[in-house]
């Protein structure tokens, strides 16, 4: 008798807040892995021909949202990539559903002074130019907690890790996730 199974795409996603690391990290990881690097705020910004803050002054938030989940949609059938994410990527509920179609998602989690230290004295990201960034983090970050977790399958601790440590890391729990998922 056949039996369907259904295979995981053989990619990896990075998600968290941002300053994480996911680009870095992602590109280390994927010329570890022979993948192709994916950035969706790079693909976002080359395709509106602006940068992030370009398109929230003109579009808003939203007008960057739904670019940010076109993007993400034309990956679906895409495999051998490390996709690194926006960290509002999971806001939207149909971007989880997609983000876990894609492949192994993993989750780069930080402390709130680890972000603070990352992002100090960097003005490209527009949810951060507030009177009080500290508290902007505080709130984006519990806002959000529930998503990462949501669309994770794991998570990583980042604040005591280089990006060589990490992206080790997650090549080695990646070969485990694969071989008991396909
Ligand atoms: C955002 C994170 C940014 C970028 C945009 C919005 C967010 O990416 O997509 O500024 O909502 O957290 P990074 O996580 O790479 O900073």
């Amino acid at each position: 008798m056949a039996e369907i199974i259904r295979r995981t795409p053989m990619n990896l996603i990075l998600i968290g807040f941002m300053a994480t690391g996911k680009s870095t990290v992602g590109r280390v990881l994927a010329r570890g892995l022979g993948f192709e690097p994916v950035d969706t705020d790079a693909i976002i910004a080359r395709r509106a021909g602006k940068p992030i803050t370009g398109i929230f002054e003109d579009l808003g938030e939203e007008g960057f949202r739904g670019i940010e989940s076109e993007v993400l949609q034309g990956l679906l059938s895409r495999e051998r990539l490390v996709i690194s994410t926006g960290g509002g990527i999971v806001t939207r509920e149909e971007n989880i559903k997609d983000l876990r179609s894609l492949g192994m998602v993993i989750w780069l989690n930080a402390s709130v002074d680890a972000i603070i230290a990352r992002v100090v004295d960097n003005d490209e990201r527009p949810l951060l130019q507030t009177d009080d960034p500290r508290k902007s983090v505080e709130e984006l970050l519990e806002q959000r907690l529930d998503m990462y977790k949501e669309a994770a399958d794991e998570r990583i601790d980042i604040d005591n890790l280089s990006c060589d440590e990490l992206a080790y890391g997650i090549a080695e729990s990646a070969r485990l996730w694969f071989a008991g998922n396909n």
